[in-house]
């Protein structure tokens, strides 16, 4: 391809479907259940206030919807995965928690204007195939003057080399960019432009911790949607994806033992609606 060239523009909506698939493979919920912590200390940054309506997008089974809850506000929560919304209702039932948990895209959210007093979205909405829609729906539910907050894995860290090995093993569509641009403020500037009137872009760091790199590689393949699903398509080669994600952790374990403890770079960014 020569340099005036370019890559023909994915067909987002098969990719979104396909993804939609890879996020219903394995039990996302497995992964989700050791990175609460990135949802309360994300609804704790934005200051939600008891009382707010808040919506969270892409909640997965409700790790920032049931946090919102937890700080008394009137939580709801999206996400395209019914298993994974289902999960979520069964975990606020079991906190005593009222959470309204519905199916829905964070393409296409199933809200009228305004309606939200705060938006969050926690490694949810950076994977929407089309960013700027998916911008553009986080501006439109959310009341002016209102909290948009979103917590998203920078192209640099552990989760940016996950998707990295991900993809030296079963390549992206030509042409899509990654969902960890979200985690720069860059790209966050330019996708919400004059629609907010203030962006707080916050480096914060989670630790994944396992008993081992091979647990890590074990828990990955099996259960976390990209990853699954990669595997489950390799058929035979998807042991040397396994060896390699075993191989990623090991190298960025910073114990050097056999527990290991992997700091992966996030952001939280917190912008004002205009
Ligand atoms: C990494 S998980 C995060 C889930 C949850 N926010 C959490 O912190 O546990 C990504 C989630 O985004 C959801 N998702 C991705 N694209 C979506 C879309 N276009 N609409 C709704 N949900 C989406 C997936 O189903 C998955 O639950």
């Amino acid at each position: 391809m020569t340099p005036t060239q370019t890559a023909p523009a994915p067909d987002l909506a098969a990719v979104k479907t396909r993804q939609q698939a890879a996020w219903s493979t394995g039990d996302f919920h497995v992964v989700a259940a050791r990175i609460a912590l990135t949802a309360e200390r994300l609804c704790d940054t934005a200051d939600l206030h008891a009382g707010w309506r808040v919506l969270d997008v892409a909640t997965g089974s409700g790790n920032a919807a049931i946090a919102a809850a937890r700080l008394g506000c009137t939580s709801v929560g999206v996400d395209y995965v019914p298993s994974l919304v289902a999960r979520g209702r069964e975990r606020a039932a079991a906190e005593g928690l009222d959470v309204d948990l519905r199916d829905g895209d964070a393409e296409d959210l199933p809200f009228p204007d305004a309606a939200f007093d705060a938006v969050t979205s926690v490694f949810g909405c950076m994977f929407a195939p089309d960013h700027e829609r998916a911008a553009a729906e986080l501006l439109r539910v959310c009341r002016p003057g209102g909290t948009i907050a979103l917590a998203s894995w920078t192209p640099e860290g552990f989760i940016g080399d996950l998707f990295r090995v991900v993809a030296a093993h079963v390549p992206p569509p030509a042409g899509l960019r990654p969902p960890m641009l979200w985690g720069t403020e860059a790209h966050l500037r330019t996708l919400f432009g004059d629609g907010v009137t203030s962006l707080r872009v916050v480096p914060r760091t989670f630790t994944f911790r396992f008993a081992s790199a091979d647990e890590f590689a074990d828990v990955f393949v099996r259960w976390y949607g990209p990853t699954a699903a990669a595997y489950r398509a390799l058929g035979d080669g998807g042991e040397a994806l396994r060896a390699d994600l075993a191989a990623l952790a090991r190298d960025a374990d910073r114990l050097g033992g056999g527990a290991i403890a992997v700091d992966a770079a996030y952001t939280e960014a917190i912008a004002t609606r205009r």
